[in-house]
């Protein structure tokens, strides 16, 4: 199994982009819903919540862990003294690489939570490959709840989204990031603000990417070709409203029953 978490549901955008790539691997995803939204707490909450999250999807067996949550990643950029027995990818540094790649000019925009702006950690993954590289970021803490009302086609969403990203575009960025889980539902919304010349980078594709040039190198087991994936969706809270936009972001796969699972009582046994 590979194990991928999120602060909530919008990580299935990432769980999506692994199922398509990847059909025989069986995927077991968390939705922390009990605790969202991550975006908008300290680095010291998120750093807590993400090695709990970790640690449960080790133990019900996982050869790796995706943290599909940009907020939740964005701890782990940098940070050589977090070590895990399995491999744990973050979402930021695939979608970083993939703006470099893709840009021309290297100005880089980046649009994110309070938390993965102020942790600057798109910043210090570009700049780590590419010291020369200008990014430009900015925090859009309305648009989780847009995307969350199903109002991606609203005009007042492009309103909003118009009001974020009109100093990214003055900045001149060829490259644009689309830093949060739940971004990538606004991709047309995006685009006509910046235009058809501006790349739009999804960091789900980029994670898909990494796991797949993994599974070439052998740094990670692929499962063998007549396995057919399994999907198993573990939420902390399992109110309706999750069931119905987490059967939008998953589309046009098919949400599987969610099955809650009490991280607090896990946290006690293991104590
Ligand atoms: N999943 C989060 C992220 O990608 C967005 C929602 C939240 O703030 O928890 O940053």
């Amino acid at each position: 199994m590979i194990g991928l978490f999120d602060s909530g549901i919008g990580g299935l955008t990432v769980l999506r982009a692994v199922r398509a790539r990847f059909p025989n691997e069986n995927l077991v995803y968390l939705g922390d819903t009990a605790r969202l939204p991550y975006g908008s707490k300290s680095p010291e909450t998120i750093e807590r919540y993400l090695a709990q999250n970790i640690r449960f999807l080790i133990e019900r067996g996982v050869k790796a862990v995706i943290v599909a949550c940009n907020s939740a990643s964005s701890v782990l950029v940098g940070r050589k003294d977090l070590r895990f027995p399995i491999p744990v990818y973050n979402v930021i540094e695939p979608g970083a690489r993939r703006a470099i790649e893709v840009s021309k000019t290297q100005r880089i925009g980046v649009l994110g939570t309070r938390a993965t702006v102020a942790g600057r950690a798109y910043d210090k993954a570009i700049q780590t490959i590419a010291p020369q590289a200008h990014v430009h970021s900015q925090a859009c803490p309305l648009l989780v709840p847009l995307v969350e009302e199903g109002w991606e086609n609203d005009p007042l969403t492009n309103l909003i989204v118009y009001r974020y990203l009109a100093p990214i575009v003055a900045q001149n960025v060829d490259t644009l990031i689309m830093g949060c889980t739940h971004y990538p539902v606004l991709r047309e919304s995006f685009r006509r603000v910046v235009g058809p010349d501006v790349e739009l980078v999804d960091s789900a594709d980029a994670i898909a990417k990494l796991l797949d040039d993994d599974f070439q190198t052998g740094r990670l087991r692929g499962s063998p070709s007549h396995n057919k994936g399994t999907t198993e969706l573990l939420v902390t809270d399992a109110s309706p409203s999750f069931q119905e936009v987490a059967a939008r972001l998953l589309a046009p796969i098919s949400l599987e029953p969610l099955h809650q699972v009490d991280l607090i009582e896990e946290q006690k046994r293991h104590d």
